[in-house]
C-alpha cells in the first residue's frame, strides 16, 4: 500500500518519470535509523506538549522500535513509490503502529526540518569516523618520525636541493597539515550541533513543541535560532565538504611525494608488497596505486564541494527541491575518504625508508651554502658580503666537482679572509641541521619537541 505524504488535493498521483525524478531512496536511505531517532524525540516532545497520550507514545516508541530492527535487518526496505526516507519509513509506521496512531506523528513537522536536522546528525556521526582515521595518518607519520629520529634528506624548495633537514622534520610537516584537517572537523562539529527540528516547513510550529528538548534529545547543543534559516541552510555541508576537500589535497600532498621517492631515480624509499600493485605485463613493476588513488581522489573531492556551491547558489530562502541534491556530493567524499584513509595509514606505517641514500644526497646541490653565509653573519660579516662569498665557493666547488667541504683552507681563505677552518663546524649535514636550533627548526632536539606537541595537540579534544 504506497503511502504519499500530500495526497490530499491531488486527483491523480505522480507520472512515472515525474515519480522516478523525484525519488532520493537510492541514496537517502542511510538516513534511515537517524530518521526513526528524530521520531522517538518528536514522538516525545508531541506527549509533553499534550498531543499524545502516555499509552500513544508507548504505542509509537514500540511501533518505532519493531520498524528499527525491521530496517536494521532489511525486513524493511524502501519501495520504488517512496519518494524518499522519509515517505518510506512513514508508510512502516503507519503498517506497524497502524493508521490512527502512526498518523499522528507527522504533527507538527516537517519533511523540511527533518531532512535538515538527520542530514546535520549523519555528517556529525561521519566527521568522528573520518577524523579517527586521520588520526591513525598521524600516528603512522609520528611513528616513522620515532624510528627515524637522525635521518636526515635533501629540503627542497622548488624540487632542487635546497637545505638539508631531518626526515623526521618532513614527515611531521605532513602530520601537521593532516592534524589542522582534524581541528577544523572538529571545529567544525561545534557550529553543525544546531537542530532544525521544530523549523517545521519554514515557520515554526503553533503546536507547542519544545524544539529544544528534542535538540538535546538527538545530541545537538541548541535548536535552530531561526526557522527559515533553520530549514534552508546548507553551509554546513558545504563547510564540511571543503574540510573533506582540504583534507584530500593535503594526503594528495604526501602521496606526490611517495609517488617520487619510490622511482628508481629517488630511491628514498620502498613500498611494503601489501600495499602496492604489480602489472599485468611487466614483471617487474611494483606501483603506488595507494598514492596515486589519493592523488586522483582528491580530485573528486574538490568536484564535490564545487557541486553543492553550485547547487547552493542563489536559491532563494526557504527550503527549495534543489536541497535534494545537497547529500549525494558529501556522502561521496565521506565514503572515498573511508577507503583511502585507511590505505595511506598503512603506506606510510610500511614505508622502508633508505636513509644511507637520502643521507648521500643530503648535501648534494650545495645545500650548505646557506650555512657558510650564516656562519660569516655570526663571525660579524655583513649579510650582503656573506652571500656573495657562500656564492663564490659554490662557483669554486662546481668548477672542480667536488662538495663545499673538499675546497681547501687555502681556496675558503681566498675567498674572503674570514672563512677560517672553523667554518668546517657547519659544512657537514649534521652540523648544518643541528645549528637550525630555534622553536620549530630542524634541530633534532627541537623536531623532538614538535613532535611531542603535535601528539598533545590531537588528543586533546
Ligand atoms: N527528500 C527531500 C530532501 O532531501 C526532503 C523532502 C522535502 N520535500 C518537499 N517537497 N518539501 O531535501
Amino acid at each position: 500500500q504506497p503511502v504519499q505524504l500530500w495526497g490530499g488535493r491531488f486527483s491523480s498521483g505522480p507520472a512515472e518519470a515525474m515519480a522516478k525524478l523525484s525519488s532520493s531512496t537510492h541514496f537517502d536511505w542511510v538516513l534511515a535509523p537517524y530518521d526513526i531517532a528524530g521520531s522517538r524525540a518528536h514522538a516525545r516532545v508531541l506527549h509533553r506538549a499534550g498531543l499524545l497520550s502516555a499509552a500513544e507514545l508507548d504505542g509509537m516508541l514500540s511501533a518505532l522500535d519493531t520498524l528499527a530492527a525491521d530496517v536494521a535487518s532489511g525486513t524493511f526496505t524502501p519501495t520504488l513509490a517512496d519518494e524518499d526516507v522519509h515517505t518510506a519509513l512513514e508508510r512502516g509506521l503507519l503498517e506497524r503502529a497502524g493508521a490512527e496512531l502512526g498518523g499522528k506523528l507527522r504533527a507538527g513537522r516537517s519533511r523540511n526540518d527533518q531532512v535538515a536536522t538527520l542530514f546535520r546528525m549523519w555528517l556529525r556521526d561521519a566527521a568522528r569516523r573520518i577524523t579517527e582515521l586521520c588520526l591513525d595518518v598521524v600516528d603512522a607519520l609520528l611513528a616513522q618520525a620515532d624510528a627515524h629520529p637522525d635521518a636526515v634528506m635533501p629540503g627542497r624548495t622548488h624540487l632542487q636541493h635546497a637545505q638539508p633537514v631531518l626526515l623526521a622534520h618532513h614527515l611531521q610537516a605532513h602530520a601537521q597539515a593532516i592534524s589542522r584537517d582534524v581541528e577544523r572537523l572538529r571545529d567544525w562539529d561545534r557550529r553543525a550541533a544546531v537542530s532544525p527540528y521544530g523549523s517545521g516547513a519554514l515557520a515554526g510550529s503553533s503546536l507547542g513543541l519544545d524544539p529544544a528538548a528534542v535538540a538535546a534529545d538527538l545530541g545537538f547543543d541548541a535548536p535552530a535560532e531561526n526557522s527559515i534559516d533553520g530549514t534552508a541552510a546548507r553551509d554546513f555541508a558545504a563547510e564540511i565538504a571543503f574540510a573533506l576537500a582540504m583534507l584530500g589535497v593535503n594526503l594528495s600532498r604526501v602521496a606526490e611525494e611517495v609517488i617520487i621517492w619510490v622511482t628508481a631515480e629517488f630511491s628514498y624509499a620502498e613500498l611494503d608488497d601489501a600495499w602496492a600493485t604489480g602489472s599485468s605485463i611487466m614483471p617487474q613493476k611494483k606501483n603506488p596505486d595507494v598514492a596515486e588513488l589519493a592523488r586522483g581522489k582528491s580530485g573528486k573531492l574538490i568536484g564535490n564541494v564545487s557541486g553543492l556551491l553550485a547547487t547552493l547558489k542563489a536559491q532563494p530562502l526557504a527550503y527549495n527541491r534543489d536541497l535534494q541534491e545537497d547529500k549525494e556530493p558529501v556522502f561521496d567524499s565521506v565514503a572515498h575518504l573511508e577507503l583511502l584513509l585507511p590505505a595511506m595509514a598503512g603506506m606510510l606505517g610500511t614505508l622502508r625508508f633508505r636513509t644511507d641514500r637520502m643521507a648521500s644526497l643530503a648535501p648534494a646541490g650545495f645545500t650548505l651554502a646557506t650555512d657558510i653565509a650564516e656562519w660569516l653573519v655570526r663571525e660579524q660579516v655583513p649579510f650582503r658580503v656573506a652571500h656573495e662569498a657562500a656564492g663564490e665557493c659554490v662557483q669554486r666547488a662546481e668548477a672542480r666537482g667536488i662538495g663545499l667541504d673538499e675546497l681547501t683552507d687555502a681556496e675558503l681563505a681566498e675567498v674572503h679572509p674570514a672563512l677560517t677552518p672553523r667554518v668546517r663546524e657547519v659544512l657537514t649535514v649534521a652540523g648544518s641541521i643541528a645549528s637550525r636550533n630555534a622553536y620549530g627548526g630542524t634541530a633534532p632536539d627541537r623536531v623532538a619537541e614538535q613532535r611531542d606537541r603535535l601528539r598533545a595537540r590531537v588528543a586533546e579534544h
